[in-house]
Order: C-alpha cells, then sequence, then structure tokens
C-alpha cells in the first residue's frame, strides 16, 4: 500500500512517526474519511471544506487542504483503486516537538497522512439493520470539530461492541445527539428527524447528502432534538455515515423499533442514496 507522509508517496511500512508527534501524545490533530465508490471520491470537496473548517478551529496552519483532491487521485492510482470500492482517510496533527500543552513554535511543520483503502460495503446490513444501545454522551462540547481524540467514542462503541450492538447512540440532558461515527435520525408520521447542527454533533456529510434527497422526494427533514424516550417509540430510525451509508435501526437497548424491521422511509432514501452515488 502507497501512502501520502509529508510530501512523500512511500509504502506504508516505511512510515516513521515520532513518538514526539503531537497526535501521538496529545491527540492533537484532525481527519477526515471519504467514501470512493468505483474509484471516484464522493463529495470530496464538502469533506475537504469540513476539513478545513476543523484545521481552522483548532488553529493548525495548513493553507490549502484542498490539494487533498489531487493527492487522492494519485493515491487511488499508485494503489490501482480506480474502479474500486475505498476510502480515504486524511489526517493532520500539529506536528513534532517537546511535549508541552500550549501549541509548539509556529515554524513546526504539522505532520500530514493520507492513505487510500479498499472497503466492502455493508450490504445484508443495510437490509436486516441493525440494534444499538444508549450511552450517556460524555463528550466535549465541540462535536463539531472531527477532531482525534476519540476516547469517549471509542469507551462508548465498545459498550455496544460488548453488548452485540452496532453502533452507540449518545444522550445529552435526555435528547439523541449522535452515534460514535454517524449521525441519528428518526421518522415521525413520514418526517425525518436529526438534532440540528452546532457544537453537539458532527456536520455529516451523509446527513447533508439526506437533507437534499428528503427535499427531492417531498419528506420532511425536522433538525430538532429528539427526547430519547420519543426515540424509542419512533416509526423508524435509521444511523448516517460515510461508510455507514444509511443504516436502518431495528432495536435500542434490546426492544424493537417500529416493526423491527427496515421502514419504508429508510429504504427509499437507501435507493435514492444509491442512485446519488452512483450517477
Ligand atoms: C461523531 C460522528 N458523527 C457523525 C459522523 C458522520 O459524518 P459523515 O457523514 O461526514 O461521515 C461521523 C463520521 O465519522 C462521526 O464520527
Amino acid at each position: 500500500m502507497i501512502v501520502y507522509f509529508n510530501g512523500q508517496y512511500i509504502p506504508k511500512e516505511q512510515v516513521v512517526i515520532s513518538p514526539d508527534d503531537r497526535g501521538f501524545l496529545l491527540a492533537d490533530g484532525t481527519y477526515e474519511v471519504v467514501r470512493i465508490y468505483r474509484g471516484k471520491p464522493y463529495r470530496i470537496k464538502d469533506h475537504l471544506d469540513r476539513f478545513a473548517e476543523s484545521l481552522s478551529k483548532i488553529r493548525i496552519n495548513f493553507p490549502n487542504p484542498h490539494v487533498f483532491e489531487s493527492i487522492t487521485e494519485e493515491l487511488i492510482r499508485l494503489n490501482g483503486l480506480e474502479n474500486a470500492e475505498a476510502a480515504l482517510y486524511i489526517q493532520i496533527t500539529r506536528g513534532v516537538a517537546p511535549r508541552r500543552h500550549p501549541f509548539p513554535d509556529p515554524s513546526t511543520p504539522p505532520t500530514v497522512y493520507a492513505t487510500v483503502y479498499p472497503v466492502k460495503p455493508d450490504t445484508a446490513k443495510w437490509e436486516s439493520g441493525v440494534n444499538v444501545i444508549l450511552t450517556p454522551d460524555i463528550r466535549w462540547s465541540r462535536c463539531d470539530i472531527k477532531s482525534v481524540s476519540l476516547l469517549a467514542n471509542v469507551l462508548a462503541a465498545q459498550e455496544a461492541s460488548e453488548q452485540g450492538a452496532e453502533e452507540a447512540v449518545f444522550v445529552r440532558n435526555g435528547f439523541i445527539t449522535e452515534g460514535t461515527h454517524t449521525n441519528v435520525c428518526a421518522v415521525f408520521g413520514g418526517e425525518v428527524w436529526t438534532h440540528p447542527a452546532g457544537e453537539f454533533i458532527l456536520g455529516g456529510i451523509t446527513r447533508e447528502s439526506v437533507r437534499e434527497l428528503c427535499q427531492q422526494a417531498g419528506i420532511g427533514f425536522v433538525e430538532k432534538p429528539i427526547p430519547y424516550d420519543r426515540f424509542l417509540k419512533a416509526d423508524e430510525a435509521f444511523l448516517l455515515g460515510t461508510t455507514t451509508e444509511i443504516m436502518p435501526v431495528v432495536e435500542v437497548n434490546g426492544k424493537k423499533i417500529g416493526t423491527g424491521r427496515r421502514g419504508t422511509v429508510a429504504k427509499k432514501l437507501q435507493e435514492l442514496f444509491f442512485e446519488m452515488t452512483h450517477s
């Protein structure tokens, strides 16, 4: 596998990251994941806009994140993934410096890494749906930043895994926020509800696609926090994410949601999403 590391295309085994990297010591960095359908990155401009925002919010100076458009093309070519189902992962940290909390000298170059890798879509689960658990949202109040500090997400995802669930859905002050790596929607009376964008969720790119698809299909898209007890009584629910796509939720904390099967709104949106990503 050929990866991009600090300006060079090299075999992954040759990447050397210092133990003084602030990503390693302090999780001081940000990342992006972009889905590649049949060799073509999906909405990469939107992902890179969000990456630019995250970099600016954490004050890492990286002048042109849109350079990853051509880097991605090159990585796809170098790894022979021109027709593949794949994903791009990019990470930038505040670079290598002796461990101190404040920013290092402004001349410190950021550490830059990008890789593409094949993915296998979860087609069976898109039909059968998955179960999730609810868990308290113990994260910080800047979930809009796609930070590599993911410890709370890791602990919640592990809790889900130990309970045989696919995802953990966070509850903050009685309201559903999002999953550990997904946005969360519920359907009430034919309308799709999801937490408003802001500091308590990551504004997902898939969420934007679904907003557009709802508009196209005449389905209401309501950005309002959902009380967790109302969520349990939803007609249907689903998760949204770059590699998760639109994943029906059929069980929450071991109890059925709606009919306990993929709902009609989820199915319709999945069909439209497939057209959108494969046109
Ligand atoms: C916490 C969180 N929320 C939502 C999402 C979904 O965002 P996107 O659709 O851009 O992948 C992700 C994706 O990784 C995430 O980590």
